[in-house]
């Protein structure tokens, strides 16, 4: 594993899939923070707000990486990829999964609950947890994006 502390989010549409996560990463040695939404909540709420909770935890240290689950997955990386150090990717397959730790150094996995079957998403999760960054030529590339918030003043 390559992350020993991991939150957890969703909106809505996103609390059945990260129901399932955490049972999933409970069995896993790793410490997992759920921030909500609450399973009891039965309001619709806004994906940036989830988002910017796990983002700025990750951004500040508090966390090594973190799951967000929205309809789509969309919401949520467009919101965590504001944060300085945030690297969200969404994914949709096992390859992208895989590529997004190894050549991007994703350290925010956002899934689409209505777009992915529950059961392949879980295997995504694994394979994310599971793969490393390759380092190289890619940390090269990853040092750009640094960069660019740098230059757009977006500093911690
Ligand atoms: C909520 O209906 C939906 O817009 C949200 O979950 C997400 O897909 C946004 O990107």
């Amino acid at each position: 594993m390559y992350f020993s502390t991991v939150g957890i989010v969703s909106d809505h549409a996103g609390k059945d899939l990260k129901r399932l996560l955490v049972e999933l990463l409970s069995t896993m040695e790793i410490q997992v923070e759920d921030l909500g939404v609450a399973w009891e909540t039965e309001a619709s709420v806004d994906y940036p707000d989830y988002a910017g909770i796990l983002a700025a935890k990750i951004s500040q240290k508090k966390l090594d990486g973190g799951i967000a689950i929205c309809g789509t997955g969309i919401g949520m990386s467009m919101a965590a990829n504001k944060y300085p150090g945030v690297r969200a990717a969404v994914i949709w397959s096992e390859y992208t999964s895989r590529m997004s730790r190894e050549h991007n150094d994703s350290n925010l996995l956002c899934l689409g609950a209505r777009a992915l079957n529950e059961h392949r998403a879980a295997d995504f999760v694994k394979i994310w947890l599971e793969t490393p960054f390759l380092g190289g030529h890619h940390q090269l590339r990853v040092d750009k994006i640094t960069k660019i918030e740098k230059k757009n003043g977006i500093h911690i």
